[in-house]
């Protein structure tokens, strides 16, 4: 079996932690029966060194023919003078949207072993195992009308449109119940219907979906803001958050650090088309840690397992790839971002290394 991949380490540690995911690839090559047909390309400001876009349409033909698109970060302060449309985050959201990528899961999962590296108490987040679904495609981020404009009395105004339509709500709303159905069967959908037409439409369409198809899955609606708070208060209340592309995108960053560190969290994006996937990280490109060997492939390392299993149909793999992260934990083995008293702090190189073994150990070799 051979799948297409295509790698888009783009800024900052992106190419650090790729790399990682890409012995875990060659290890996997070459020790199993799986295959893997690799391209690699360049995503955001590495994009745009290079092509002056920060997408090129060649690396978005390649993405659309893959099986999966693995990414790492990108952004960066070398692009800050850059036009808004070419920014390195722009290449990023076309992506998104050119593959028409509209749900985001994000899981926020404690791992026993680092329940010391979170800033809250043990008790509160013990267990912790949170799905996020955020609308990936849609509202205020590809919302029109949007700009910034010249008021002519030396003022200027800057706008932006959040607007979702029932089609929309109702496909990331089918997403978040047939997921808790396998999971713990409760979603919560978090908006801001106080405020916020937008919030309104959102809250009747998925009270309408749940009526019609999932009346066996709890559902519960929250203001963006109580979630926030209630994310911190008593996170285990929750089994599966839905919310919009913005909200979506705090509430995920938010929900992160319950677990210890940006570092740890993969993604994945999935769209339409049966198979089909994005998968990243949480963390952004971190350029202030950039090429020292102090980043956390571990995010990185996951999205790539996610991939294994929503896009490639290797849930085999994609437990022993998680296995190997537990196991490599539990041997207090850590990144500088998640280092405790006790352990071991590894570079970004050396934690790679230690999880290719604890798999090769795992994995019976073919
Ligand atoms: C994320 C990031 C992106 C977003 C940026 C880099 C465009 O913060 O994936 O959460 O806002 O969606
Ligand atoms: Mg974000």
């Amino acid at each position: 079996m051979t799948h297409k991949l295509v790698l888009l380490p783009g800024d900052g540690i992106g190419p650090e932690v790729m790399a990682e995911v890409r012995k875990i690839i060659d290890w996997l090559s070459q020790n199993t029966q799986t295959d893997f047909d690799i391209t690699e390309d360049d995503i955001g400001g590495a994009a745009y060194d290079r092509y002056g876009v920060p997408l090129d349409e060649g690396t978005l033909e390649k993405c659309r023919a893959a099986d999966a698109v693995i990414m790492g970060a990108v952004g960066g302060p070398k692009w800050d003078h850059v036009d808004y449309t070419l920014r390195p985050e722009a290449g990023l959201l076309k992506l998104r949207k050119e593959l028409d990528l509209f749900a985001n899961l994000r899981p926020a999962l404690v791992f026993d072993a680092l329940i010391d590296a979170s800033t809250l108490k043990p008790d509160i987040i013990r267990g912790l195992d949170i799905m996020i679904v955020r609308e990936l495609t849609g509202g205020v981020y590809f919302g029109e009308p949007r700009g910034i404009e010249d008021l002519g009395n030396g003022e200027r105004r800057g706008f932006n449109t959040q607007v979702y339509t029932t089609k929309e709500i109702r496909r990331i709303g089918r997403v978040a119940f047939e997921l808790a159905r396998k999971r713990g069967n409760k979603v919560c959908s978090a908006e801001k219907a106080n405020v916020m037409e937008s919030g309104k439409l959102w809250r009747e369409e998925i009270t309408k979906l749940h009526e019609e198809d999932y009346q066996d899955v709890m559902l519960t609606h929250m203001y963006a803001d109580n979630c926030a708070m209630q994310l911190l208060r008593n996170p285990r209340q929750f089994d599966v958050i839905v919310t919009d592309n913005l909200f979506g995108d705090i509430l995920s960053d938010e929900a992160s650090m319950l677990t210890g560190s940006l570092g740890m969290l993969p993604s994945a994006a999935l769209g339409a088309k049966k198979g089909q996937g994005l998968y990243e990280p949480v963390h952004g490109s971190a350029p202030d840690i950039a090429g020292q060997g102090k980043a956390n492939p571990l995010a990185t390392i996951l999205s790539f397992s996610m991939a294994l299993r929503y896009s490639l149909d290797e849930a085999a793999l994609a437990d022993h790839i998680e296995q190997a992260v537990q196991t490599v934990l539990n041997q207090g083995l850590r990144t500088a971002d998640i280092m405790e008293q006790g352990c071991i702090e590894l570079s970004t190189d050396a934690m790679g290394n230690a999880l290719v073994k604890k798999l090769a150990e795992a994995i019976s070799v073919v």
